[in-house]
């Protein structure tokens, strides 16, 4: 089938970077992105580039050449799909938070109702392709639906899912490591590998079964979530030991066979994926019994939370084991740089721990909103919720506070005059750099006690 219209259902972080760059690659094609969220979509089709709802490096520049030509954001999912030849899914696969699997499984309603307004609306045969990450062998449960609830079209599943990392999607889009696409049947695959090979070398475009294709995805994220889990573990013991943390991972990074990323120590990882993905890893590998798997996975997480809640309870420890009153500063709240996104972002956790211990709670974040923030901390009551405010200003939120911490990497800490900051903070002044993002001498010879994550003040 030659494709030329595509519809993606979900304008989030993935459906919205992902189609921009099809779009932009793929003149011929007609690419629509359809979502139920309303505000959403008028914020994709907003005038003024930087209300876009997702916030990335040269994305403005992608959806400015695309959108009006052959890139569309509609809320209007039945016309988009009864139009379209191929129809991505890309909608959120969250933790289940009730009944069976709760906490780990991955939530499939989203999914499911995918595939049910597909199966009632085509009246053509379709291509129908899950980017959003899912449990190996959800292709089986979307071909059941979309065969047994339609009207007696043809659709064919492939998996296709996304590698894309918030902070560099265009880049990683542009020029990805690797596409791959899941499937069985042979038309349906070159359908798809047509529409990449656009801008993607053949070599990098792989195919395999839909099982390994939906499987590598979790397997991934598992891979990278490890790494940084690994590093955290060993900056406890560089604490503890005069080791320091940023020397070891040079040290080993140098050996081709480990490789130099994903090994920077920080306050742990967040983002809406890498949890999420590894707990539903680790609960397949239980509902088919392989209880040591399931073990093995699921202590990358307990490491993260470890680290999260470890340098909270630092920071209570440092400044005299009480911080109630203290006024302590967040720089940084999004889960890393370059991105607007905050879903579980470390700041959340440590705000959280902090507010628990009664502190008064600054952020500074350059990209995330105040309404972000305050929905992010929405399990806070209302007593609680008045301890925190966000600045628009770092240094009007550095300003007499007795600790700032760092929690997000943006390069612009780097450019700030700490001079100024330490001059109107409480003395002594701490940093505690979550992210070892700042320079230690500089910092000490300011005046500040600088505390990193991964070395000791021995
Ligand atoms: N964010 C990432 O970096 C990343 C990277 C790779 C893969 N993924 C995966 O991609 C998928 C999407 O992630 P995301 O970060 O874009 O999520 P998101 O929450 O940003 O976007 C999902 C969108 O789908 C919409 N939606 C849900 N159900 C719908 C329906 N029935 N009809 C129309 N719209 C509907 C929601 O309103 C939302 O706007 C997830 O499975 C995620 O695991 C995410």
């Amino acid at each position: 089938m030659k494709i030329n219209s595509i519809c993606c259902i979900g304008a989030g972080y993935v459906g919205g970077p992902t189609m921009a760059v099809i779009a932009q690659k793929c003149p011929h094609i007609k690419v629509t992105v359809v979502d139920l969220n309303e505000s959403r979509i008028a914020d994709w089709n907003d005038a003024n580039l930087e209300n876009l709802p997702v916030y990335e490096p040269g994305l403005d520049a992608v959806v400015a050449e695309a959108r009006g030509r052959n890139l569309f954001f509609s809320t209007d999912v039945d016309k988009a799909i009864d139009e379209a030849q191929m129809i991505f899914i890309s909608v959120n696969t969250p933790t289940k938070n009730y009944g069976a699997g709760k906490g780990m499984a991955a939530d499939l309603k989203y999914i499911e109702l995918c595939a049910r307004q597909i199966a009632r609306v085509s009246k053509q045969d379709k291509i129908v392709v899950e980017k959003s990450t899912l449990p190996v062998r959800t292709a089986e449960a979307i071909k059941n639906i979309l065969d047994h609830t339609g009207n007696g079209v043809q659709f064919q599943i492939l998996s296709n899912p996304e590698f894309l990392a918030e902070g560099t999607a265009v880049q990683d889009l542009h020029n990805p490591d690797r596409v791959l696409i899941g499937g069985e049947d042979k038309d349906a695959i070159k359908s798809l590998v047509d529409i990449y090979a656009n801008w993607v070398p053949a070599e990098k475009i792989l195919t395999t079964n839909v099982w390994s294709s939906e499987l590598s995805k979790l397997t991934a994220n598992a891979f990278l979530a490890q790494r940084v889990s690994s590093i955290n573990a060993i900056s406890e013991l560089c604490e503890k030991t005069g080791a320091d943390v940023s020397e070891v991972s040079k040290a080993i990074g140098m050996d081709v066979r480990i490789g130099s990323k994903f090994l920077k120590a920080s306050v742990g990882f967040g983002g809406s994926c890498f949890q999420k993905d590894i707990l539903n890893l680790v609960y397949i590998a239980k509902s088919y019994g392989l209880h040591e798997v399931a073990d093995y996975w699921e202590q990358v997480v307990i490491m993260n939370d470890h680290q999260k809640n470890r340098f909270s309870r630092n920071i209570v420890q440092t400044l005299y084991n009480t911080i109630s009153g203290k006024k302590i500063t967040l720089l940084g709240w999004a889960f890393k740089k370059d991105t607007n996104d905050t879903r579980e972002s470390a700041a959340i956790n440590i705000a959280q721990n902090l507010i628990a211990e009664q502190a008064k709670i600054a952020v500074y974040d350059p990209k995330v909103s105040e309404k972000q923030i305050k929905e992010d901390l929405i399990s806070l009551d209302e007593n609680q919720l008045k301890l925190i405010q966000v600045n628009q200003d770092p240094y009007e939120a550095c300003h007499n506070s007795h600790a700032i911490a760092v929690l997000t990497e943006w390069d612009e800490f780097n450019t700030y005059d700490w001079q100024k900051i330490y001059n109107n903070m409480l003395k002594p002044a701490f940093i505690f750099d979550g992210r070892n993002l700042l320079d230690k001498k500089q910092m000490t010879k300011i005046g500040f006690t600088y505390i990193a994550v991964g070395s000791s003040n021995l």
